[in-house]
């Protein structure tokens, strides 16, 4: 029997990116997976890409807003009745010199990639079968500062540092909570970043492999750390990174 067959993972953010390409790799493997995102396009395209019928629920939601998280985890509720993992994955890039960043940018910022992990974590407790895995979305950011990303990278500095006292937390539970601290991953997001192909460039020259990274490269580690290969490991950090973070090529 596969690895996830009858299982039920909730993926926000998972209408594209490394959420889309966990869901794949998750569906492929026999999972139910639930994905959650503001764009009800986004979503509707996402479950037609993974064409698996009544395996895939999708729910537009707001994770930043916990009336939204309620709903989506009733729904979640009525149609698969337990969850069996989480990727709390849902994150936007939104980056600013420190004195420009307005009140309004803080808390925007801080509410998706902070608050939202939370809520989405705490809603879903309910419905965590006891031995269930819990992965969230950090970044590379959260361990070298950059001019620009200040709220960024400690909201998820924030994320990471939650995975030790959930993992405190749930562990009577036999739940496991682990980040996941991606470096450069081609993406939406990452393209509307590093927009030229110099800028990428510059990107590809501080990484140890020489390349930047891919969402399956996220999502290979994510199936890992939501899988029971991973049953004694939590409240710990995987860097997807190619090296960024700990290596200088020269
Ligand atoms: N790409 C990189 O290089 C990189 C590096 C380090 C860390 N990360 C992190 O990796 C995660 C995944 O990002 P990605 O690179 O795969 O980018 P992406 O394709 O832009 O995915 C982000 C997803 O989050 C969803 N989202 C954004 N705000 C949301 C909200 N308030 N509520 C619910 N869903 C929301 C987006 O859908 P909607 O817009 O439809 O809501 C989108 O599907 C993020 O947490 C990001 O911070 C990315």
């Amino acid at each position: 029997m596969a690895e996830f067959e009858g299982k039920t993972v909730l993926i926000t953010g998972g209408g594209s990116g490394m959420g889309l390409a966990t869901a794949q790799r998750l569906v492929a493997e026999g999972a139910n997976v639930v994905l959650a995102g503001r764009s009800p396009e986004r979503l509707a395209t996402a479950a037609k890409t993974l064409d698996a019928d009544d395996r895939v629920l999708t729910v537009p939601a707001d994770v930043s807003r916990v009336a939204d998280l309620d709903r989506l985890h009733d729904e979640t509720r009525r149609r698969f009745g337990r969850l069996h993992g989480v990727f709390a994955n849902a994150g936007i890039a939104q980056f600013a010199r420190g004195a420009e960043v307005s009140e309004a940018d803080f808390d925007h910022v801080v509410g998706v990639n902070f608050k939202g992990v939370y809520f989405t974590v705490q809603k879903s407790l309910p419905l965590l079968e006891d031995g269930s895995s819990i992965v969230v979305n950090g970044s590379w950011l959260a361990h070298r500062g950059m001019a620009f990303t200040s709220v960024y990278a400690a909201a998820k500095a924030a994320v990471i540092n939650l995975t030790r006292t959930l993992a405190a937390d749930l562990g009577p539970r036999g739940i496991r909570v682990n980040a996941i601290s991606p470096g450069y991953i081609v993406t939406e997001m990452f393209e509307g970043i590093a927009t030229t192909e110099e800028a990428r460039e510059a990107c590809r020259g501080n990484v140890a492999l020489g390349r930047l990274g891919a969402a399956e490269d996220v999502a290979d580690a994510a199936l890992f750390l939501l899988s029971s290969r991973a049953s004694y490991v939590t409240g710990q950090e995987i860097a997807v990174d190619g090296g960024l973070t700990t290596s200088i090529p020269l």
